[in-house]
């Protein structure tokens, strides 16, 4: 939808032009700045992203100001609270919640793509003991480009559907077997019966010699993780499909450039680095103390787990995520877990704080939730696989809307150049 023209004024010459807003049908329009290039020879500057939209989308929507996020026009808490990580997974890709025949044969779906190539599963091997899961995943996603080859027609509306079905179903079963190859165990396969995080839990936690009961309360907090994960409109790794997919390039492979993006602590990785801050910081008395070197210009310590580009407000993730943080503990008879109480307190003090209130920095979903991945039993290093493999469905509802967009074209930004003027060749004798 595009309604009235924006006018931007040249100082140096008197001329303006007028600039297409777009409106979308919520939220701040953008404004078109494509022609602006050619009407006035300049281009438009903004290094981190600020203020640019990248793309029209109809899948999620944020408003910052107000902490709320929405799923397809759906509350995330009301999907947190009445839905099923598949379901959301179902309304994402297709944009609508599915009625029960359709549910039916999505989950059938997801269950019978679950499994692995056994040519796939020697790759493991390659990897050393101690290599992070976060890199295994990265290099096994991006060879599934080398396996898939019926279903690489990018054009194609079912080969990008059965695409998203393999993506969402091996996900799980690619970090579980990340995780066994990290402790030396045996990969357990999945199971046709459980449901999507009941069967991630059982494939990270049974052993070949024992019986294995999957803890419906564990199984349940994991699954209501993997709906707040599960996507975020065009966030950093979202944004790194759509740039790597927009080339034409395997969805396979361009997934896992998402898994690399989501890697760093500024994003994903966050989860993994709050739990060792929580551990660094050790004890609510030193909180003050931490709080100092967050607020130090000259000191690098960030608070983890704190601030957000678009969240001006409370993360919504965040909030529920804390509640589940009293039931989960209190489920496992740890109610009086000091990481928890630390985080608590963390929160209390940042929140009374001037540094934090200024600038609006309130607790995000990363915050929490390796309380409760702690409680789980999963251990730090696989924090942020969770958070990919609940994000999987958001890459792929991504790339394929783009997919499916007649206007696509490559992502191709441009730069204000800042090197050398023109300058001649100097044989190597006379440097
Ligand atoms: N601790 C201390 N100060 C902070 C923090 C923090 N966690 N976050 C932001 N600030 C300060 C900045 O120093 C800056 O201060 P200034 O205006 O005096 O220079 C101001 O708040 C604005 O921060 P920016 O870094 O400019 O904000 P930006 O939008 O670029 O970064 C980010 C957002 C990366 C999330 C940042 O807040 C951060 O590093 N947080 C910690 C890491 C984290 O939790 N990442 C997870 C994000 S959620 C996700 O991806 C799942």
């Amino acid at each position: 939808m595009t309604s009235e023209a924006f006018k931007i004024s040249n100082p140096q010459d008197d001329s303006s032009t007028e600039l297409p807003l777009v409106d979308g049908t919520l939220g701040t329009p953008g404004v078109d700045v494509r022609g602006l290039n050619t009407k006035q020879g300049v281009f438009t500057y903004d290094p981190a992203f600020t203020a640019t939209c990248s793309c029209k989308s109809d899948i999620t929507f944020i408003d910052g100001e107000n902490g709320i996020l929405m799923y397809r026009g759906y509350p995330v808490d009301q999907l947190a609270e009445h839905s099923s990580y598949l379901e959301v997974c179902y309304l994402l890709l297709n944009g609508e919640l599915p009625n029960a025949t359709e549910m039916e044969d999505f989950r059938h779906a997801i269950t019978h793509h679950t499994m692995l190539n056994e040519s796939l599963v020697k790759f493991y091997d390659g990897f050393h003991y101690d290599a992070h899961p976060m890199a295994i995943l990265t290099g096994i996603v991006g060879s599934l480009s080398a396996f898939y080859h019926d279903t690489t027609d990018i054009r194609n509306p079912e080969h990008r559907e059965i695409f998203a079905h393999r993506m969402i179903a091996k996900m799980p079963t690619i970090a579980a077997a990340a995780y066994k190859h990290s402790i030396g165990q045996p990969k357990i396969g999945p199971k046709n019966h459980l449901d999507y995080a009941a069967n991630f839990l059982r494939m990270c936690f049974a052993v070949p010699a024992e019986e294995y009961e999957v803890d419906p309360v564990a199984a349940k907090a994991l699954d209501v993780l993997f709906i707040l994960h599960a996507d975020h409109e065009q966030n950093a790794s979202t944004s790194t499909v759509r740039m790597a997919g927009s080339t034409g390039a395997n969805p396979y492979a361009a997934i896992s450039s998402g898994i690399a993006a989501l890697w760093g602590p500024a994003h994903g990785g966050a989860n993994e680095a709050v739990l060792n801050m929580l551990n660094q910081i050790g004890d609510v008395s030193q909180v003050p103390k931490y709080l100092e070197k967050a607020k130090d210009k000259n000191d690098p310590f960030r608070l983890m787990g704190f601030g957000h580009r678009v969240y001006k407000n409370f993360d919504p993730r965040a909030k529920i995520i804390r509640g589940y943080c009293h039931e989960v503990l209190e489920h496992y008879g740890m109610q009086n877990n000091k990481l928890f109480e630390l985080a608590l307190e963390l929160e209390r003090i940042a929140l009374e704080d001037d540094y934090f209130v200024e600038r609006k920095l309130y607790p995000n979903v990363d915050f929490y939730s390796g309380i409760i991945y702690q409680a789980l039993g999963i251990p730090v290093n696989m924090f942020t696989p969770m958070f990919a493999i609940a994000r999987t469905v958001g890459w792929a509802a991504h790339w394929s809307e783009m997919m499916a967009d007649p206007g696509m074209r490559i992502a191709r930004p441009r730069q204000v150049y800042t090197g050398y003027k023109l300058r001649d060749y100097v044989d190597i004798n006379n440097r």
